[in-house]
């Protein structure tokens, strides 16, 4: 199967990598940290074929160079599957670029933190292109620019979000990933999963981030009051989208994802400390979007939003 992973970052140098290492795909990459305009150049084949060489670092600490086509227009108008793996904000652009170039049947898979990507790219595509969801527990982390650590083993879900997809095709784009990177799931009901990430992130990302602290630090006795907050507020969503997530199982989810993530940072608090755009508009942004829509008003839920768009304005 003919996949081009689009984003060099942690997630799609881990994704490119295993790919690439799995001899039933064959994998390329379109590095979207470059601007557009300069890789014109190569997808039109102006420039000589080129690879792109990772410096990867397994989970186990071996090192190993990967080397990876870079995507050039045949790779992209064959593809069966786009891999995006860009920051939330980056999807709409990444994909109106590469839409053009692509076939019309082309599977699109989507992987970033946080939601309300779907609702911006759904009218670019034509009707034969289906979108699917990926929801990755996989820890990665970029040291420098080429060079990716796979920091902790996690698992992957995937699920259908717009479009429609036989069982065959589901089949084999599962199987593919899941020989590349274990374990690889299907799921019929993908939006139950996106919304406990959803949720999850809700919580962990703005405290460490405001906090300044490694996810563990969210179980400190002095948050569980506000802890608890979000989860009731965050749940209250959920049940007027139709799902059932509740406070409780919502709380007991963000415990169990900050003790296995204690030692790390949060995407959000990396993205303050290197000065980066967060995420926060897909993630807490999105929550309040949908609450509105409900008329639900969600305090603490929005005290947090506005606390990290003062920190990523450098207002604090
Ligand atoms: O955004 C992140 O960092 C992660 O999704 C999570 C779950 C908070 C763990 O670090």
């Amino acid at each position: 199967m003919k996949i081009v992973v689009a984003g060099q970052g942690a997630i799609g140098g881990l994704w490119a990598s295993h790919l690439a290492k799995n001899s039933a795909c064959e994998v390329s990459i379109f590095p979207t940290s470059v601007t557009y305009s300069a890789l014109k150049d190569q997808v039109e084949f102006t420039k000589p074929f080129n690879d792109l060489t990772i410096d990867f670092t397994h989970n186990r600490g071996l090192s190993e160079h990967i080397a990876i086509p870079l995507a050039t227009r045949s790779h992209l108008n064959q593809a069966s599957v786009i891999l995006v793996c860009v920051k939330a904000f980056n999807v709409a652009t990444t994909l109106s670029n590469l839409l053009p170039l692509l076939n019309e049947t082309v599977v699109i898979i989507l992987c970033h933190n946080g939601m309300g990507t779907v609702e911006e790219v759904a009218s670019l595509l034509t009707p034969t292109m289906s979108l699917l969801a990926m929801l990755t527990t996989h820890g990665a982390f970029r040291a420098q620019k080429n060079h990716v650590i796979h920091t902790g083993i996690g698992e992957t879900n995937i699920g259908l979000v717009k479009g429609s997809l036989k069982r065959e095709h589901i089949h084999q784009i599962t199987s593919c990933l899941h020989s590349a990177l274990r374990e690889v799931n299907w799921h019929n009901n993908i939006k139950e999963k996106q919304w406990l990430k959803l949720a999850v992130n809700c919580v962990i990302n703005p405290i460490t981030s405001i906090n300044s602290i490694k996810n563990g630090h969210i179980l400190d006795s002095k948050f569980t009051p506000l802890v608890t907050k979000l989860c009731e507020e965050i749940s209250l969503v959920t049940q007027n989208e139709g799902l059932v997530i509740s406070a409780e199982s919502l709380y007991a989810t963000v415990k169990q994802v900050a003790k296995s993530t204690a030692n790390n940072c949060s995407s959000m608090l990396c993205d303050i400390n290197s000065k980066q755009r967060t995420e926060i508009d897909y993630i807490t942004g999105y929550l309040l979007q949908k609450a509105k829509r409900h008329h639900l008003e969600l305090p603490e839920n929005h005290q947090l939003y506005l606390a990290v768009k003062a920190l990523e304005e450098g207002r604090t």
